[in-house]
């Protein structure tokens, strides 16, 4: 396919740096997390989980955790229910967390109740990436399984759609009971995580299960539902992203459709998954991730540039970048002034990824392919002529999703088979991306498998 036929010749005179409303609500709503930087995987994350603290014997355990999220860059708010509170003192968590407490829905207690503390149940379930509880107990199972909404912490349930992460500890038979069971069931069918407890000796001094898993093992939980599971730690991933712009003067260029968000995306969730990131972006109006090093470059050439500078020690390569297929023979050095018809000539940009390709050494290549037609023979073509390990295919004749989209709905093709994801977010696709290249990592290792 000829990316031309999708080119925009923008007569950019002057183009102000937009910076997406949806962005801006992001940055808006981040500060009011400050950043926590990080002590055993050297990341800095912007993270967020709320932790719910329910009256059991073990809600002396969730300090801990605290503790070990807070290690992983992860910032905790802690939400008691009134029970927690006869175990644990609220003060305790305060100081840990270095965040407020939240121990009642409508501020009751506050000094100032007022329209803030009343729908702060609201503002915490749309700041958070996950909600864990820890410990559980069988009451507050009971109420989440049921939808019952009577303190902070069954709203906040709720109200957020954050991944959730339940931790049980209770009596035995109290874990055994029916009861129990179904609500457990119930919550693990509707997709919520719960982290069984553990067997051995209980506070009430019944032997059975109902301790409280190990923190360590509800931290790995935690990081699974805010897909940070470190598979990708270890690895150098070089990502390219947004389009490229050739000059036809000093004030036009031919630039690709592309906002970036998928590269970007890409670039924030392999770093949430323990990589190094270097990304090389074309121009966009989005605020790279943190901690990611970062090269803006303008045109195909100095992406080329800019990649093969870094290709040395990348062990990964990702390419989302809309290159622009051809670049002006000869730009003017001056605005060229609109007298009539005129005519360009274009020559083809060097193929950054297929020179990638022919000098990949172990290294897994990932590329994208946008298509309009025969999309599945275009992409299988690009994949075996560009020497890729995965090609993600974006169908862009489907309306209202991949080009400046959030959402996007790709294939993924790899030597070993062929992966559908349908419409969802550019960050899920990220992750699905993300997904594949550990696969033919895996695949790699598996003696069987020689690419
Ligand atoms: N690409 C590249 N360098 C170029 C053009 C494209 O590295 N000069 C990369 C893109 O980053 C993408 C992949 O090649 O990962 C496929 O891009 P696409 O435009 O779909 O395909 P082309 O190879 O350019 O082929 P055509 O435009 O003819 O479909």
């Amino acid at each position: 396919m000829c990316l031309l036929c999708l080119w925009a010749v923008f007569l950019a005179i002057e183009i102000p740096p937009l910076r997406q409303a949806q962005g801006r609500d992001k940055e808006k709503a981040s500060q009011s997390w400050h950043y926590y930087s990080i002590s055993k995987q050297a990341t800095i994350f912007t993270m967020k989980v709320a932790l719910g603290v329910t009256g059991g014997i073990a809600a002396y355990k969730a300090a801990e955790l605290v503790r070990l999220l807070q290690d992983r860059g992860i910032r905790v708010q802690v939400v008691m229910t009134r029970a927690a509170q006869e175990f644990v003192r609220p003060l305790t968590f305060a100081a840990l967390s270095g965040e407020k407490v939240i121990t009642d829905l409508f501020g009751a207690g506050a000094e100032d109740p007022n329209i803030d503390s009343a729908v702060e149940h609201i503002a915490v379930a749309q700041a958070i990436d996950a909600l864990v509880v820890a410990p559980a107990t069988a009451d507050v199972i009971a109420k989440f399984a049921h939808g019952e909404a009577n303190d902070f912490l069954t709203t906040l349930f709720l109200a957020t759609t954050a991944p959730v992460v339940v931790a049980p500890a209770m009596n035995v038979n109290m874990w055994e009971n029916a009861a129990t069971q179904a609500n457990i069931q119930t919550l693990k069918a509707r997709g919520y995580a719960v982290v069984e407890p553990d067997s051995g000796y209980l506070a009430c001094g019944m032997v059975g299960a109902g301790r409280l898993a190990a923190n360590e093992t509800i931290v790995l939980a935690v990081l699974k539902a805010l897909r940070a599971e470190q598979d990708l730690a270890g690895e150098t991933i070089l990502v390219t992203a947004g389009p490229t712009r050739e000059p036809i003067d000093p004030v036009r260029y031919i630039g690709n459709r592309s906002s970036g968000k998928m590269g970007y995306a890409l670039a924030e969730a392999a770093l949430r998954r323990g990589a190094k990131v270097v990304l090389i972006s074309g121009p966009t109006a989005l605020k790279p991730p943190s901690s990611v090093e970062v090269t803006q470059v303008q045109t195909a050439q100095q992406m080329r540039d800019a990649v093969m500078a870094h290709f040395e020690r990348a062990t990964i390569v990702i390419k989302a970048a809309a290159v622009a297929d051809f670049t002006v023979r000869a730009a003017a050095d001056e605005k060229i002034k609109r007298k009539g018809p005129m005519t360009l000539e274009l020559e083809p940009t060097i193929d950054i990824l297929a020179e990638l390709g022919a000098k990949k050494g172990s290294r897994i290549i990932v590329g994208f392919a946008a298509e309009t037609n025969d999309v599945l023979a275009n992409a299988r073509r690009k994949l075996e002529s560009k020497s890729l390990d995965a090609i993600v295919l974006n169908d862009v004749s489907q309306p209202g999703i991949g080009f400046d989209s959030e959402r996007n709905a790709v294939t993924i093709l790899t030597h070993a088979g062929v992966e559908t994801v349908p419409e969802t977010s550019k960050w899920e696709v990220a992750h699905r991306v993300l997904d594949a290249v550990v696969k033919v990592r895996a695949e790699r290792k598996a003696p069987s498998v020689r690419r």
